[in-house]
């Protein structure tokens, strides 16, 4: 087997005939396979099954019952049951022509490249399929800033959210690869170095249905896109920034309405943990939630920690101000500098460690996971 064409979908039943026809066109000559690896609620399934009895290729569907990582979660599971090393992912809704299959293939022959990327925005390639002038505007704006956000690892790759590529999977570790929804490409690209070179391809209309992208996946898209940029530490970083400006706002508000300042100051830092947790919970350790303790002992270790911390920091600045002599501002900072970095540790290791930790030492452990989470993937 030359090649291993893998389409993921999503209730394009009445897409499949008409794809598996056209991809069996295209590559005549090629010994190639199809896998569809569908999450649906609809008839796909069978109506792959259907179009592989006639079909001129190996034409295959894994129905996955339990779909993670949508979109993306399914093309890793394409690479892995694929007879081929050599992958293309295309769309189900032929909105990437296959005729441009063979092209990308004949790239990758040239031998010199481990990905070759299909772009809407080289040479003649075009966008025009996109839905409409919004879907424009919104996937050129979000290139750039992807682009901007990567300059050196996206310097050779005009379009890194295509979902039309080819790849030789032994060039990427498919487990460092962690999949989650629409952008699987730019995960690829921004987690793992990788010799890529481009074709323009023209993205077509819909052949039928409707697609699957939505409000939903943009969040999923800036969010992915900042913890690919900046890992685990910047986020937690940000979501305390912003509870430190809504914790003196608090207090602002509670003094200017009478209330003593020490009481508001209790309560906008108690507001403020609270606030914390859910922002973290939700944006920083979502990925290990699944893994860690129940909601109720993680947040209980995470407010006492909390409380804990600003107990205890004061009474520092107090001895960095007497026996240093440190003005208290300045002592100030590197309490907070030093508790936000402990914080991160701890909630890191503690708060949303495994249940079940394996038998690595404890200071492995704690290398181990600063290494992933903290550097990783912040690379340029
Ligand atoms: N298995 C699986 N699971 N497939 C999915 C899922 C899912 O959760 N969600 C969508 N798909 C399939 C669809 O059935 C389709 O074959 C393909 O993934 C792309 O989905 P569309 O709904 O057609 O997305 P799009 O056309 O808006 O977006 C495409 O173009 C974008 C560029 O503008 C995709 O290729 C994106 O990856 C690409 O960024
Ligand atoms: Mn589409």
């Amino acid at each position: 087997m030359q090649l291993s064409i893998v389409v993921p979908t999503y209730n394009e039943s009445p897409n499949v005939a008409e794809l598996v026809r056209r991809v069996g066109l295209a590559v005549q000559g090629i010994d190639a396979e199809m896998i569809f690896v569908d999450d649906s609620t609809d008839d796909t399934p069978d109506e792959v099954r259907r179009a592989a009895v006639t079909a001129t290729l190996p034409v295959r569907v894994i129905h996955r019952e339990d779909p993670v990582g949508g979109l993306g979660g399914a093309v890793i599971e394409g690479f892995a049951a694929a007879e081929s090393d050599v992958c293309v992912v295309m769309d189900g809704d032929l909105q990437h022509p296959p005729a441009d299959i063979p092209e990308l293939y004949r790239r990758y022959r040239a031998g010199d490249v481990d990905l070759v990327v299909a772009s809407r925005y080289t040479d003649d390639g075009s966008a025009q399929g996109l839905a409409d002038r919004s879907r424009v505007m919104v996937s050129r704006l979000s290139t750039a800033l992807t682009r901007a956000m990567f300059p050196i690892r996206l310097k050779a790759v005009s379009d890194p959210m295509t979902g039309f590529f080819l790849i030789d999977r032994r060039a990427v570790d498919l487990e460092g690869v962690k999949p989650r929804g629409f952008k699987i490409l730019l995960e690829i690209l921004a987690r793992q170095s990788v010799r890529v070179a481009e074709i323009p391809f023209r993205f077509a209309e819909r052949h039928a249905g409707e697609s699957k992208a939505s409000f939903r996946q943009g969040l999923h898209f800036l969010r992915q896109l900042t913890a690919l940029r900046f890992g685990k530490m910047s986020l937690f970083a940000i979501i305390g920034g912003l509870g430190a400006l809504a914790n003196l706002a608090i207090m602002w508000g509670l003094t200017h309405l009478g209330m003593n300042y020490l009481v508001a100051a209790v309560i906008g830092a108690e507001v403020t943990i609270l606030a914390n947790f859910a922002l973290q919970e939700r944006f920083v350790f979502q990925d290990m939630k699944g893994e860690a303790s129940g909601v109720w002992s993680r947040f209980a270790k995470s407010f006492a920690f909390n409380n804990a911390e600003a107990v205890i920091r004061i009474p520092i600045i107090a001895l960095l101000v007497n026996t240093w002599h440190l003005s208290s501002v300045i002592a100030a900072a590197i309490t907070l500098a030093v508790a936000f970095v402990v914080r991160f540790m701890f909630h890191s290791l503690v708060v949303y460690a495994p249940r079940t930790a394996g038998k690595r030492s404890l200071a492995r452990e704690v290398v181990d996971e600063l290494d992933a989470q903290a550097v990783s993937p912040g690379e340029l």
